[in-house]
């Protein structure tokens, strides 16, 4: 080859590297961003996985258990909320000073000013979580903190303000991601108000 040859051969494959890497930065970006239309529902799905392990959902709504080595998560019951077989005896009150809250040993269960509150199934079941959700009621608790959207405010620890800021387009894939999971047949009992408002 001349040296002008070898130049333009050099030139088209330095150009078809470079294309390659803009292409699948876009596509990571997509994928990134929740993808959407383009990215199809398992991009939008994958996107919902992700919001789901970063947003600490797992935190409270996957059980703990006693394992080998301590406390750990029930993944067999993942996302089911608190299970319905641990009956909690009414939550311990605190003296007076600065401890306002007390949480069951599966991280379930919590109480504090606000009463004795249980976090919900959020697997598919049609009875006992969200099987039965459309994606407006969904959409309308995360943005308002009310239940269904419209019922009783949602209670603490659930961080309202934090998924109140998320946008339709991650709501939707956190919704699509759930309706995906293991459903989970787990009544959550209903919650209990503060002693000082009986
Ligand atoms: C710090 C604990 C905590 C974290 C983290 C958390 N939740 Fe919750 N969540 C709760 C509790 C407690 C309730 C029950 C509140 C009640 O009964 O009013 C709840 C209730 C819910 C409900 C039901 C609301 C209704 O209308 O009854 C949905 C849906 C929900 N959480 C979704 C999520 C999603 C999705 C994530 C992750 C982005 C998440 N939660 C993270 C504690 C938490």
């Amino acid at each position: 080859m001349k040296p002008n040859q070898i130049a333009i051969t050099t030139a088209i494959i330095a150009a078809a590297i470079i294309l390659t890497a803009v292409l699948s930065t876009a596509s990571l970006n997509a994928a990134a961003t929740g993808g959407g239309a383009e990215q199809g529902n398992a991009g939008q799905i994958a996107r919902g996985k992700y919001l789901v392990d970063i947003m600490g959902c797992h935190d409270c709504h996957t059980p703990m258990k006693m394992g080998p080595q301590g406390p750990e998560r029930d993944w067999d019951r993942a996302l089911s909320g608190h299970p319905e077989y641990v009956v909690m005896p009414p939550a311990p009150s605190l003296p007076p000073g600065p401890w306002i809250s007390t949480v069951g040993a599966t991280f379930t269960a919590w109480n504090g000013p606000w009463g004795t509150s249980f976090t919900m199934n959020l697997t598919p079941d049609k009875e006992t979580g969200l099987g039965d959700w459309t994606v407006e009621e969904f959409i309308a608790t995360m943005k308002t903190g009310r239940e269904r959207g419209k019922g009783r405010p949602v209670l603490p620890p659930m961080p309202v303000e934090v998924v109140s800021k998320l946008t339709d387009t991650d709501i939707r894939a956190l919704f699509a991601y759930l309706q995906t999971v293991k459903p989970i047949k787990n009544r959550i009992p209903q919650p209990i108000d503060p002693p000082e408002s009986k």
